[in-house]
């Protein structure tokens, strides 16, 4: 049975979506593939430049394996969690060795790739090839809370009976079910956002269990930790003075970065345990790939 979700959803995509290449008919699994990794952790608005460089550098996965990890951390710039540039690299290398260089359609083996969670398999598998799958990042996952269980944001951990009921909605066609996945999601990136949900341009407002409830806020949430003075922050700065150095770089070339030295040799080692940065035989530190010969 065709849910009445459907219709709405398709009408106020097919008015209100961005236009993001990504979403191209003609897009590529493999930019699809490194859209939704940069996409993980990072806003659209700073995806799309990085996204487009990336995809002009490296068209396909087998251009990306013949690159070095260190250029992949360079390349990948300031996008943030920079284990993901690490980790793309070593799956370009693994579609290459195990699928011929074809990024592959099956969850299983999407998920078998480094830096592939259920949701990433998931969006490739359905935006990319078309297959029916729920695909359920945050954004979904607020908008289903609240049109269908009445709750103004989703639990922390997503649950069996959540992945039970998104799959439960979705259309019994692969391409139908992935544009109303991405519908959604939209849907959620627009309108139905966590902090001001604009529901007077929601196609799902007469259908909102959500609003049937007088819109319950959420219980207060404890706020996320700030940036400014975190481990996070310093193992940007270091990796920062790696990037721009373009080859190794002694070790007291990283003390200028973060005056904290306990901090400093804490995230350094985090770093290298990440395999991010490589300690060369002769004690120099540099990008996997950098390394002197
Ligand atoms: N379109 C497809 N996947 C997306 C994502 N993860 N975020 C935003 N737009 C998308």
């Amino acid at each position: 049975m065709t849910s009445p979700y459907l219709a709405p959803v398709q009408g106020w995509y097919a008015e209100n979506a961005r236009d993001l290449p990504w979403r191209h008919p003609g897009a590529s699994a493999w930019s699809v593939l490194v859209s939704e990794i940069m996409l993980q952790q990072t806003p659209v608005s700073r995806v799309l430049p990085a996204h487009a460089a990336w995809l002009a550098r490296w068209p396909s996965p087998a251009s990306l394996a013949a690159a070095t990890p260190a250029d992949a951390v360079r390349q990948w710039d300031r996008l943030g969690y920079p284990r993901r540039a690490v980790r793309l690299h070593a799956s370009a290398q693994l579609i290459v060795s195990r699928h011929g260089g074809q990024v592959p359609a099956c969850v299983q083996q999407l998920r078998a790739l480094p830096g592939i969670g259920s949701y990433t398999a998931a969006a490739v598998a359905s935006f990319a090839y078309g297959q029916r799958h729920a695909v359920l990042d945050t954004n979904v996952r607020r908008v289903l809370a609240r049109l269908i269980t009445g709750e103004s944001q989703p639990r922390p951990n997503q649950s069996v009976a959540e992945l039970g009921l998104a799959e439960s909605l979705l259309p019994a066609d692969g391409r139908t079910a992935a544009r109303w996945s991405v519908g959604v999601m939209e849907l959620g990136a627009l309108v139905c956002t966590a902090a001001r949900p604009r529901c007077a341009d929601c196609p799902l407002a007469h259908l909102c269990a959500w609003r049937e409830r007088g819109c319950p806020p959420a219980p207060v949430s404890r706020a996320a930790p700030g940036y400014a003075g975190t481990d996070r922050q310093c193992r940007g700065r270091l990796l920062a003075v790696l990037r721009d150095a373009g080859g190794p770089v002694r070790p007291v070339a990283l003390e200028a970065a973060w005056g904290d030295s306990g901090q400093r040799a804490r995230s350094l080692a985090a770093l290298i345990a990440d395999g991010l940065v490589t300690r060369c035989a002769d004690g120099s530190l540099a990008l996997p790939g950098d390394e002197p010969s």
